[in-house]
């Protein structure tokens, strides 16, 4: 194998050996059982004090089929224990192919979705079982920003009715201040002072997500979850839309985690990188740790269709062959095997344990 990272030694060997008889369900119990271990271990763990955002073995599922009673019989598990942390004023960006659980993890971080399992701590605090009452200070906290510019604003309200009405909500200034602090926020966003009467319909979608930015940033937030926030605009604009981003998160001390299937835009804006496969945390760690040393064989493969802009350089693609597999089903031992150009016997069988290799560097992987 070309990577050195992949070690070769006897204990490896012996582990990947293609002779070894594997029992499934015994396995799937040691697992199980290991994870349960792990998850109440973690419970008492203290919050990291640095952490805006701690995210500890979080699951999300959605009942996929129920029986005439209401009891459900399958489940898609979409976010399978994640586990996390983000710093203040630090962007984590997360990567994954269409369907992985990056807008479910989002939307359950920000409990938009009741989650199944696991831990939320926000600012310090385990918000995990917080009640509607309970999170109405923090949800002002916590704000998204979704895809889709076009269906995200009320097409009757103006520009300056549509910034004004959560600042009055959330109290954020005095009524008589509240125009002046709206325009100055649409200045911060780039926004014209005229626009203030006009409806999102006379805008274009890249000034449509400039006002929804404007939006969520009105109630001062700590933490934006920007869920692809620029995949649906012209190449030609997600540049001034990221940069906006990059800008504001500088002059307002903003935490960002950042969803996105562009690798480049997700190098450009963040600190730290997590690579998401069928629900599960494939790989995480600092942005220049995942780029010039990725572990995992998805990471690399991922890495390895980002087009090079130096036609001289020997591109080493690692090509991802079959179809995703349905998550409401999904493969046993690791759930990358069926589409790994490494996958060994054990790969079918074993859950690859998620480590940490480096200081914040983690990757789940038997080979590594
Ligand atoms: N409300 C729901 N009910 C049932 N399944 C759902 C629901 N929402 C999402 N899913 C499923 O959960 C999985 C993860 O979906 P999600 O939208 O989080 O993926 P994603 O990584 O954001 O994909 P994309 O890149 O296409 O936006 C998918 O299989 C999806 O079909
Ligand atoms: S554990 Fe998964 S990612 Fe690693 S070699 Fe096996 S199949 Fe590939
Ligand atoms: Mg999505």
């Amino acid at each position: 194998m070309a990577d050195e990272r992949i070690i070769e030694n006897e204990a490896l060997e012996n582990a990947t050996s293609e002779n070894v008889q594997y029992d499934d369900n015994y396995e799937q119990e040691k697992f199980l059982k290991k994870r349960a271990e792990q998850i109440e271990l973690d419970k008492n763990k203290p919050f990291d004090p640095e952490a805006l955002l701690e995210v500890r073995h979080l699951r999300k599922s959605f009942p996929i089929k129920k029986n005439m009673f209401g009891k459900v019989l399958q489940e898609l598990v979409a976010v399978d224990d994640v586990s996390f942390t983000l710093k203040k004023g630090e962007t984590l960006g997360i990567v994954g192919e269409s369907g992985c659980g990056k807008t479910t993890m989002g939307r359950t971080i920000l409990k938009l979705h009741p989650s199944n399992g696991g831990q939320i701590i926000f600012d310090g605090k385990d918000i995990t079982n917080y009640k509607p009452s309970q999170m109405r200070d923090i949800r002002r906290e916590m704000q998204i920003i979704f895809q889709d510019p076009y269906s995200s604003l009320p097409p009757r309200s103006t520009v300056g009715g549509i910034l004004s009405e959560p600042v009055e909500v959330h109290k954020i200034v005095p009524k008589s201040q509240r125009r002046e602090y709206v325009l100055e926020l649409m200045d911060k966003c780039g926004l014209r002072d005229y626009y203030y009467e006009r409806y999102p319909h006379e805008f274009s979608g890249g000034q449509r997500q400039r006002i929804c930015i404007a939006r969520a940033l009105s109630v001062n937030p700590k933490l934006v979850v920007c869920d692809e926030p620029v995949s649906a605009l012209d190449v030609s604009i997600q540049a001034q839309i990221i940069n906006l981003l990059k800008n504001l998160q500088e002059s307002m001390g903003l935490t960002y985690l950042f969803i996105s299937h562009d690798l480049s835009v997700v190098k450009f804006i963040s600190d730290k990188i997590g690579v998401m496969y069928l629900g599960s945390m494939m790989e995480f760690g600092r942005k220049e740790d995942i780029f010039s040393n990725p572990l995992h064989p998805y990471t690399k493969a991922l890495f390895s269709a980002i087009p090079n802009p130096n036609p001289d350089e020997k591109m080493n693609r690692i090509p991802l062959t079959g179809d995703i597999p349905s998550p409401a089903n999904p493969p046993k031992g690791c759930r990358f095997h069926t589409r790994c150009p490494y996958a060994k016997e054990i790969c079918k069988h074993v859950v690859p344990e998620y480590k940490e290799y480096e200081n914040g560097h983690f990757a789940a992987c038997h080979l590594i």
